[in-house]
């Protein structure tokens, strides 16, 4: 293993372990802050946003209304954590076949600095047809992903002037009002997540 793919390992093992603290605050309702239950019972995922598509164009919660979401974050530079779970989203969609049409695939980037809609309409294209890139201001991005609790963190590279980010790695399924329904951990199989999917559409 190269030096770089032992520092991967350790960010990976690190993100896994994130997103196992992430999913048991989730599941336990935490202190009333991000991961709070509400009193339906159902955990607080998601809510309004307004960002800018690989268009350009700005879009919000609203403009997926009647589409179920299928939505996660990450950013283009990322080595094979994000090009893996964007594989497995596009899989899925393919195997749902004509049920694909009432899901709106979204890849939100945690980078955007880096990651303007010119880099996503570009990125987003080598996954799926698809597939819908979505960036914003700082701001923007913090908010969507403080409304998911979504973890990310710029890491910097001491070696070189790059930096990468760590992430938490996790896949949303959002209903047509939008609201969440169901989330896949890392590595879900496509065929899984295409089965899930579809018990949801009618
Ligand atoms: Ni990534």
């Amino acid at each position: 293993m190269t030096r770089n793919g032992k520092i991967a390992l350790v960010i990976g093992v690190l993100i896994a372990i994130a997103a196992g603290l992430w999913l048991s605050e989730l599941m336990v309702g935490g202190d009333g802050g991000p991961g709070a239950v509400s009193s339906s019972g159902k955990a607080q995922v998601g809510g309004p946003f307004t960002l800018v598509n690989d268009a350009g164009e700005t879009v919000t919660d609203e403009t997926f209304r009647g589409r179920y979401m299928l939505i996660y974050f990450g950013f283009t530079f990322c080595p094979d954590v994000c090009p893996t779970e964007l594989g497995i989203m596009s899989a899925a969609l393919d195997q749902l076949g004509e049920k694909a049409e009432k899901v709106q695939p979204l890849f939100v980037t945690i980078d955007p600095e880096r990651d303007t809609p010119e880099v996503m309409s570009r990125y987003v294209t080598l996954f799926h047809p698809r597939l819908m890139g979505l960036t914003g201001t700082p701001e923007q991005i913090a908010g969507i992903a403080k409304a998911y609790h979504v973890f990310y963190r710029k890491a910097e590279d001491e070696s070189s002037t790059d930096y990468t980010m760590d992430h938490s790695s996790i896949v949303f399924l959002m209903g047509p009002d939008g609201e969440y329904l169901k989330l896949f951990p890392p590595q879900t199989p496509p065929d899984k997540m295409a089965e899930t999917i579809a018990s949801y559409i009618e």
